[in-house]
């Protein structure tokens, strides 16, 4: 419910010049530490999952919500990965952040082509992130079906990133 969002809201904490000067650093760790939060985070993105056969979470803390999220909805997770963590790789995306580049990888035999994939991550910022993440999976011919975050920052574009991806986000900042 909307009250509860309010709350969930009250949990993020905002940390001014980190990791570089300038950028005001969004840490949702709170909600996931809060259990009653942390269940209505799962439970509201599981509802946006819809029809997914599976939820992709982005290192780190999208692996901690799209865990959850997948066990709400009833279906299995697959983490994306920071370059140099996977033994076999599938594919690979180089793109830039708020702050510097980074890479993002999917392990092999991990998503079949025509997989229904549903892509969670905690923070849509510029976008770059997600936008990698939903490319790693047309990559191996997964469909998104659509990508969710806790929060958003619309001022800062990242939804014009990911094309036609249906994008949603349960918070606004
Ligand atoms: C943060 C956040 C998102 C991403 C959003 O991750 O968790 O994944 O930035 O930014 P973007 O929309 O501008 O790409 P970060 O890269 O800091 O790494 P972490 O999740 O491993 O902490
Ligand atoms: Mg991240």
């Amino acid at each position: 419910s909307g009250i509860d969002l309010d709350r969930v809201a009250g949990l993020i904490r905002s940390v001014p010049d980190y990791p570089t000067p300038g950028v005001l650093f969004r840490d949702i760790t709170p909600v996931l530490a809060d259990g009653e939060a942390f269940a209505v985070v799962a439970t509201e993105l599981a509802a946006l999952a819809g029809e997914a056969d599976l939820v992709v979470g982005v290192e780190a803390r999208g692996f901690l919500l799209g865990g959850a999220v997948a066990l709400v909805a009833g279906v299995g997770t697959v983490p994306v990965r920071k370059a140099g963590k996977l033994p076999v790789v599938a594919a690979t995306r180089t793109y830039d952040l708020e702050y510097g580049t980074a890479t993002l990888e999917l392990a092999a035999d991990t998503v079949a082509p025509g997989t229904r994939v549903y892509v969670v991550d905690d923070v849509l910022a510029t976008g770059g992130t997600a936008a990698a993440a939903c490319a790693l999976l047309t990559d191996v011919g997964a469909e998104v079906v659509g990508f969710g975050a806790l929060l958003e920052l619309p001022a800062l574009g990242g939804r014009s990133k990911l094309g036609d991806v249906r994008v949603d986000a349960l918070l606004n900042g």
